[in-house]
């Protein structure tokens, strides 16, 4: 059961006068990083590390592969705010639970919100280590996070998301990756699927008939608070395994890890280079 739209208020209320009173100063971005790109987390200047768990009212994390930290500092000449390590669908919350540090951080007054993510390829042109720029998503989790009484000073009762991913952050994004002379960057559609399963073949099929170039389990959940909140959004997938319904190979997580690690290296200049264009 969901708690009341009240009792969820105020402990969104309670994470916010909490990091207002350590937080030095207000991030302006922020960077959620997915399996296998928490290191991007180092790279930040001045870290004031927080555990999920001493934030009052967070949710705690349930998966090894993702560290539960927040982390604020400067990387790239920003304020940002990293939340290293996730929350899932497929552990057991409700989207509205699990996308509640992106509310927090948007009524702290961050105003873009760059995410990432491990995903599945779809598209037959993909490989491993692959950097897709989301263009679009397909929303597969049978949950939303706005859901139930809709918090006016939050954001509208039915956001628009004809315009989910920002035009100009994408644009950047393909200008950095020339610049830095990365190859295989793409744009495409993401599909969040409710996990924890991988798909079957004919899922993988049916999900490629669908428009999806990518696939994984999270990210639609943030990216719909986001926009609900008014922020920019900017998303990356990081293609660690490509699926071919005809040939499909078992999809394992230790692999999905090593080869998005992998792949982190360039997902990471890429990252400082577009923070210094935001
Ligand atoms: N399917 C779903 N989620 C994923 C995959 C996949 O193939 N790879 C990484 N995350």
């Amino acid at each position: 059961m969901l708690e009341s739209i009240d009792d969820f208020k105020a402990r969104v209320e309670r994470a916010v006068s909490f990091l207002e009173g350590c937080l030095l100063e207000k991030p302006q971005i922020v960077l959620m990083l997915g399996t296998g790109l928490s290191a991007v987390a180092d790279l930040i200047t001045e870290p004031l590390t927080i555990p999920y768990k001493n934030i009052p009212g967070f949710p705690q994390s349930t998966v090894t592969s993702h560290a539960g930290n927040l982390v604020c500092g400067r990387l790239g000449g920003k304020a940002v705010a990293v939340l290293q390590g996730r929350f899932h669908f497929y552990e057991g919350y409700a989207t509205r639970e699990l996308t509640l540090p992106i509310r927090v951080l948007s009524l702290l007054g961050a105003e873009t919100f760059v995410v990432s993510n491990a995903a599945g390829g779809l598209n037959p042109g993909f490989s491993s280590g692959t950097l897709m720029i989301i263009q679009d998503h397909l929303n597969f989790i049978p949950d939303n996070p706005l859901r139930g009484p809709n918090v006016d000073d939050w954001g509208p009762r039915f956001p628009d998301l004809s315009k989910t991913y920002d035009q100009a952050l994408q644009e950047k994004t393909l200008t950095c990756a020339l610049r830095l002379g990365l190859e295989h960057v793409r744009s495409g559609v993401y599909c969040a699927i409710p996990g924890p399963s991988l798909e079957t073949p004919a899922e993988t099929r049916y999900l490629r008939n669908c428009g999806a170039d990518a696939v994984g389990m999270s990210t639609v959940p943030e990216v719909i608070v986001a926009r609900h909140a008014g922020m920019k959004v900017l998303g990356i997938s990081v293609v660690s395994n490509v699926n071919d319904p005809d040939n499909l190979q078992p999809i394992i997580l230790e692999d999905i890890i090593a080869q998005t690690e992998k792949a982190a290296v360039n997902f990471e200049r890429l990252l400082v280079e577009i923070l210094k264009e935001i």
